[in-house]
């Protein structure tokens, strides 16, 4: 399947699909998959580097990681997520550490939480394609409450229309809306030309993205309502090593098939040889 462009993903009002990769063998698997777009997210804190939050994220764990998926996932669409304090001090900032992200790690445009105008301006103003993120951006969790639903209150609910709004306008090629009411994604998704892609955002989106270890069920201790978990990896890893630990407790691994052999004359050859060095000493 080929990459998708900027003008494909805009046009595409229906059936996105996005999941997140921090690795190059999941990256692989999702391309073999046909997934559209790629997130390195900076959910790579909680998910792969056991942070408790996206918070400690660095621009330098971002870049190894969006490289690796990148070298797993070379023709799909890839976005770089901007970790915290990568882009909310300056325009210059913001510039630099987008550009870090197409340079030298490969990805085709970057994902900006909340609705930062200047910064988001900057970045396409280089030429870099952004990804808007509204509703619950979780790097300013704190302030708002908490991990928890955005938008149910009639104030939350018109910040986040006129910040999806804003997005737009300033030229983001789609948006993502975390966790808000499905009436109010179905309001947003009716106004907006781009792509609302949802993650806990209902079904009249235009795209759905999850956290891919979330559905693997490769992360045991947290699982939002919105998660729909198709595997449950975890307790088939732990199964699998303990079958191994078995195995070498009761001598059933390693079998012949999986040792190597010394030709018989060769061995013979050795066996000689090391006998006279003995005795010669
Ligand atoms: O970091 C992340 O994984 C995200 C989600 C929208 C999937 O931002």
């Amino acid at each position: 399947m080929a990459k998708l462009t900027i003008p494909e993903i805009k046009s595409k009002k229906e059936k996105i699909t996005m999941l997140t990769a921090y690795d190059y063998p999941i990256a692989q698997i999702v391309e073999k998959a046909g997934i559209d777009i790629l997130l390195v997210g900076d959910s790579l804190g909680t998910t792969v580097l056991g942070y408790e939050s996206t918070i400690p994220v660095t621009m330098n764990e971002m870049i190894h990681h969006s490289k690796a998926v990148r070298r797993g996932a070379p023709d799909t669409f890839l976005i770089g997520d901007m970790p915290f304090l990568s882009y909310q001090i300056s325009t210059e900032d913001a510039v630099r550490n987008a550009g870090r992200f197409i340079k030298e790690a490969g990805c085709d445009a970057v994902k900006v939480e909340g609705a930062h105008k200047e910064q988001i301006k900057a970045i396409l103003k280089a030429g870099i394609p952004v990804l808007g993120h509204a509703g619950l951006t979780p790097q300013t969790a704190t302030i708002l409450g908490g991990l928890k639903v955005q938008g149910r209150d009639l104030s939350s609910a018109e910040t986040i229309y006129k910040d999806s709004i804003l997005l737009e306008e300033i030229g983001c090629f789609a948006i993502i809306l975390e966790c808000v009411p499905h009436q109010l994604t179905k309001i947003i998704a009716q106004k907006l030309t781009i792509p609302v892609i949802g993650i806990g955002a209902g079904s009249s989106c235009d795209g759905q993205v999850l956290v891919t270890p979330d559905i693997l069920g490769l992360v045991s201790c947290f699982k939002p309502k919105f998660i729909k978990q198709y595997l449950n990896l975890n307790s088939q890893i732990e199964d699998a090593l303990n079958k191994f630990k078995d195995d070498v407790h009761k001598d059933k691994f390693p079998a012949e098939e999986h040792s190597f052999k010394m030709k018989e004359d060769t061995l013979q050859s050795l066996k000689e040889k090391l006998k006279e060095n003995n005795n010669g000493q």
